[in-house]
C-alpha cells in the first residue's frame, strides 16, 4: 500500500481552488438513474466513489460517458431495476441511495448493505422508515435490503426520528416519480441536501423547502433530463484548507468557494484569534494567522452548526493551540479513533465520553500514523505538516476517497508531501 511522507513545519501560503462536494456528487450520480433520458454535470470530483457510483450505474444499464475527470454525460433511458450486490455496495456510504433511485423509478429494490466509515452503529432504521411510510415493504437479509411495493407507492408525510442526511436524501429520491405529496420534516439542510434538490428540479421534479427542516416533494410523471448541472463547491474540502492555514501559521486564499456555507467554520476560527477575509460576491476566503491560536469549544451539530466531518481536522488545530479546549461530537455515537494516532504525536487528548479534552502543546512531533478514515486521514495530513520532523502516513486510499490529487493541492501551497509505494 502506498503512504505519504510528509515533512513538517511547511506553513502553507498562496490559493487553491475548490473541488465540487464528495456528498452532493454521490447522491445526484444515483440521482440520474431516476431520467429517461440524458443529463450532463460538471465539477464533479475525481475521487473513488465517484467511479464507485459509475459502476454501478452501468450495471443497470446507464451509459456514462466522462468528457473530461470532472464532467460526465450519463444517459439513464435503458435503466432496468437489478440487483445491485453487497461486494459494490459495501465498498461506501452512498450506494444506499441507489434504493430510493430505484424504488422511485421501477417501485422495487434490492440493493447490497452500505459501507462507509467507521463511527460506530450507523443504522438506516430512517431510511427504511420512510421508504415504509411510502407504501414499501423492506426486508434485510442475507446482507441485502429488499424493498417491494404492491400496489405502487403513495406520497406521505415521514418525521425524521434524527436529522439524518442519508435518510432525507434517500426519503427525497425514492419520493420524486411517485403519485402525490411527500413532506420530511425535521429533514437535514446541508448544502449537498440542497444541492441535490436543484439537481433533481432541473431534471423536471418538483421539490421545494430543501434546506429547512420541512421539504415538500411532489411527485411528476417522469424526468426527461436533457439539462446540464454543475455541483456545488465543497463546504469541508474548502475548510479542511482554512483549518491547514491556522494550524499551520499560514496564509492561503480558497477559491471557487461558497463562503456562506463555511460561517459555523469561520465562526469557530475568529474566535480563537485566526484573521479571515471573504470576498465581496461571497467565493473566496482568505485565512491567515502567524501565532498560535488560542483554545476553543467546539460542538459538532447538523449544518448550519460545525460539521462533523470537520471534527478531526479542527482537533489538530486544538491540540496546538493555547489552553485546554473541549471537542464534543453531536453526530455520531463514536468518531475520535483518530486521537490515539495524534496521542502518538504528542498530542495530549483525553476522550470522556462524547468529548474530547484536548491540551493544547507546542508542536507536535512527526512519527508514522495511519488513518482510520476519510477526514482523519486528511487531519493526519495537517498534523504532519504542522509537526517538527517526518511524518509518515499509511492508509492514503482512505483520503484519496475523497478528496482529489490531496498531495498535490497541499504542495502546491508550500507543504512537502512526497507519495511512496510500500
Ligand atoms: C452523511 O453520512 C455523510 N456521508 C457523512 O460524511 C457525514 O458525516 C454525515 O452525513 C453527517 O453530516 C455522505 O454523505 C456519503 P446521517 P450519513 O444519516 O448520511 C444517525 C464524510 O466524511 N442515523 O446524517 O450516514 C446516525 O447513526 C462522511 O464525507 C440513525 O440513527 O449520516 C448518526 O448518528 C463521513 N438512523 C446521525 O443519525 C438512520 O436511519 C447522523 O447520520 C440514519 C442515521
Amino acid at each position: 500500500m502506498d503512504k505519504f511522507i510528509i515533512k513538517g513545519n511547511t506553513p502553507l501560503r498562496g490559493t487553491v481552488s475548490i473541488n465540487g462536494a464528495k456528498n452532493a456528487a454521490v447522491a445526484i450520480l444515483p440521482a440520474t438513474a431516476l431520467i429517461k433520458g440524458k443529463c450532463r454535470i460538471d465539477n464533479i470530483p475525481n475521487i473513488s466513489d465517484i467511479k464507485r457510483c459509475c459502476e454501478i450505474l452501468e450495471l443497470l444499464g446507464a451509459k456514462v460517458n466522462f468528457i473530461t475527470p470532472n464532467e460526465v454525460e450519463i444517459d439513464s433511458t435503458n435503466v432496468e431495476e437489478k440487483e445491485i450486490p453487497l461486494d459494490l455496495t459495501k465498498k461506501f456510504r452512498a450506494s444506499y441511495y441507489f434504493i430510493g433511485a430505484l424504488l422511485s423509478r421501477f417501485g422495487k429494490a434490492s440493493v447490497g448493505f452500505p459501507g462507509g466509515c467507521n463511527f460506530g452503529s450507523r443504522p438506516i432504521d430512517q431510511h427504511i422508515k420512510g421508504f415504509e411510510t411510502l407504501g414499501a415493504t423492506v426486508n434485510c437479509e442475507g446482507g441485502m435490503i429488499y424493498a417491494t411495493s404492491e400496489n405502487g407507492l403513495e406520497g406521505n408525510s415521514v418525521y425524521l426520528d434524527v436529522v439524518s442526511v442519508g435518510a432525507t436524501i434517500n426519503i427525497m429520491l425514492s419520493a420524486v416519480l411517485v403519485p402525490g405529496v411527500t413532506t420530511i420534516e425535521n429533514a437535514a439542510k446541508e448544502p449537498h441536501i440542497v444541492d441535490l434538490a436543484n439537481f433533481l428540479n432541473t431534471m423536471g421534479a418538483n421539490i421545494k423547502g430543501a434546506g429547512t427542516d420541512i421539504i415538500k416533494i411532489t411527485g411528476v410523471e417522469e424526468l426527461r433530463g436533457n439539462a446540464s448541472y454543475s455541483i456545488v463547491p465543497d463546504q469541508i474540502e474548502a475548510g479542511t484548507f482554512m483549518i491547514a492555514a491556522a494550524a499551520s501559521r499560514g496564509d492561503v486564499t480558497i477559491t471557487n468557494c461558497i463562503t456562506k456555507h463555511l460561517d459555523p467554520i469561520s465562526a469557530k476560527l475568529v474566535e480563537m484569534g485566526v484573521n479571515i477575509e471573504e470576498s465581496e460576491d461571497g467565493d473566496e476566503i482568505r485565512v491567515w494567522s502567524d501565532e498560535r491560536t488560542t483554545k476553543g469549544n467546539i460542538k459538532t451539530l447538523p449544518y448550519p452548526g460545525f460539521p462533523t466531518d470537520m471534527q478531526p481536522q479542527v482537533a489538530v488545530l486544538l491540540s496546538v493551540s493555547q489552553g485546554t479546549s473541549y471537542l464534543t461530537e453531536g453526530v455520531f455515537d463514536s468518531r475520535f479513533q483518530y486521537t490515539e494516532e495524534l496521542k502518538k504525536m504528542g498530542a495530549k487528548i483525553r476522550i470522556e465520553g462524547k468529548t474530547a479534552c484536548i491540551e493544547g502543546v507546542e508542536t507536535l512531533n512527526g512519527c508514522q500514523v495511519t488513518a482510520t478514515d476519510l477526514r482523519a486521514g486528511a487531519a493526519l495530513i495537517i498534523a504532519g505538516i504542522c509537526a517538527d520532523g517526518e511524518t509518515e502516513l499509511y492508509g492514503i486510499e482512505h483520503v484519496e476517497r475523497g478528496y482529489e490529487k490531496i498531495a498535490e493541492r497541499f504542495n502546491s501551497l508550500g507543504a512537502k508531501i512526497e507519495r511512496v509505494s510500500e
